[in-house]
């Protein structure tokens, strides 16, 4: 394997800040962290209010590359583009038009709580079924431009499946290291399919990041994990494009699912990067929610004040958030501290009937996203959300992602034993019949009887 002679952060000119003694620099290690204090670095624009100095026009140009028959303009990431490391000149990105993911209203939701502004923002509509997409457009792009031949993530199964896809669009080679056994067979067969080295490794995705770590000192391997600065950019532009799909109008509060804690930073700094140049007036609160056997933020913020990092051994059946060691821990802490957000854990019968939930609105996700609507009952029943408030769920994932999950539940295996009578009403099982007409009928009659049952109820 070929060693690259620059590193992505050269051939983009980017610069890099240490989120823990502030210390700015034009390179980064393999392992993204500051060679002072040891602390993950993030990218600044030390320019952007320099550069752009009118919001209102930039808001413009955003909206007519919405006409623009180009690669990036098409893809939702980096027609965002000002905000992002920059592409040389005549540079290609690698994309599969990300992004340009919906906003729906969760209007059946919405009057269950009876509150009118539920909005959710589906990730899970991206080119591979995530959110992973947004970012790994802007970091394989980058990692082939510095001329890596091998990119490589750890993952509990969407930032395989993603980092698959856009290595085998860019030409680049994939190294994929997944706990075996725990992750859903629909994000394995994804990467399989786009031609990943595919490592079922004998641990869980804590282990499986530490064994990268190492890796990557070892081999001239670029690691995609969200860590990577460049990935955190890119999935940036989530905030950006739902400010734009809400007219610039933030919503109250943003509710996004905690595991290895990227994602709600790089919410968090985009949001902040907005309010400095003048996008928006005001900031949404920001809050993480997690599954109660991988509460790792949850436990840091109330055990330790946020202040270090209090690890826990990960058990849930949200398998995308299966992780007790998250690396962004402390951006995740500066995000909710400046947002005002607040983060809240919730248990899996409180996932498994909040995605059903969200599948009855003829929506669905994935079961790690599915922690958002389930936080959100917590956060109103504790009035940090007024029902009168605005709020977005992040849906981090598609409801395709999980198959082995959405049976269990229908057919009553999953959570036999726990509130059998809350998630009786959504549980739908399939029925076999005999092929006639009359069964069918009959079958009919009887779910009009249980409708009019459950109506009176
Ligand atoms: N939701 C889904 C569907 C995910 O796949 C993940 C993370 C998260 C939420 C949490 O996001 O880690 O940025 O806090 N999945 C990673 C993976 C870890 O490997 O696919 P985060």
């Amino acid at each position: 394997m070929q060693v690259p002679s620059r590193s992505p952060a050269e051939v983009s000119a980017i610069h890099f800040r240490c989120i823990g003694c502030g210390e700015r620099t034009g390179s980064a290690g393999q392992d993204f962290r500051c060679r002072d204090c040891g602390d993950l670095l993030e990218i600044t624009y030390p320019q952007l209010r320099d550069e752009i100095p009118n919001p209102e026009n930039l808001k413009s140009v955003w909206l007519e590359r919405k006409l623009s028959q180009s690669p990036a303009d098409l893809s939702g990431v980096w027609r965002f583009r000002e905000l992002l490391p920059k592409l040389a000149e005549g540079a290609q990105p690698i994309t599969l038009r990300e992004g340009n993911t919906p906003v729906y209203h969760l209007a059946r939701c919405a009057q269950m709580l009876r509150m009118p502004g539920l909005f959710a923002k589906h990730q899970g509509m991206n080119p591979t079924g995530s959110f992973k997409d947004t970012g790994m457009t802007v970091a394989a792009t980058f990692a082939r431009i510095a001329g890596f031949q091998w990119v490589a993530c750890a993952s509990t199964g969407n930032t395989s499946a993603s980092m698959a896809a856009y290595a085998a669009r860019g030409d680049l080679r994939s190294l994929v290291l997944v706990p075996e056994g725990k992750i859903s067979w629909s994000k394995l067969s994804q990467a399989l399919d786009y031609g990943a080295l595919t490592c079922q490794v004998r641990t869980d995705f804590d282990g499986c990041l530490r064994l990268l770590q190492e890796l990557v000192r070892k081999a001239p391997v670029y690691q995609l994990n969200s860590i990577n600065p460049f990935r955190l950019e890119g999935q940036k532009t989530l905030a950006i494009e739902l400010m734009e799909q809400l007219d610039w109008q933030p919503p109250d509060h943003i509710i996004v699912p905690g595991g290895n804690l990227g994602n709600s930073s790089a919410i968090g700094k985009a949001l902040l990067e907005m309010r400095e140049m003048g996008l928006i007036s005001r900031l949404p609160k920001l809050s993480v929610i997690q599954a109660e056997g991988a509460n790792a933020l949850v436990r840091t913020v109330r055990e330790a004040e946020g202040k270090e990092l209090v690890s826990v051994r990960a058990e849930t059946r949200a398998t995308a958030i299966r992780i007790g060691n998250p690396a962004s821990w402390k951006k995740a802490v500066g995000v909710l501290n400046a947002t005002g957000g607040t983060c809240e854990q919730v248990s899996e019968g409180e996932i498994a009937r909040a995605k059903a939930e969200i599948g009855a609105e003829g929506i669905g996700c994935e079961p790690a996203s599915a922690v958002t609507l389930a936080g959100l009952k917590k956060l109103l029943k504790q009035q940090f959300i007024q029902a009168s408030e605005s709020v977005v769920l992040v849906l981090t994932g598609n409801l395709l992602k999980d198959p082995d999950f959405t049976m269990e539940f229908h057919r009553g295996e999953l959570l036999k034993d726990e509130q059998p009578v809350e998630l009786k009403s959504l549980r739908r099982q399939p029925v076999v019949l005999d092929a006639t007409l009359d069964s069918i009928l009959r079958t009919l009659e009887q779910a009009k009887k249980q409708d009019s049952n459950r109506m009176q109820s």
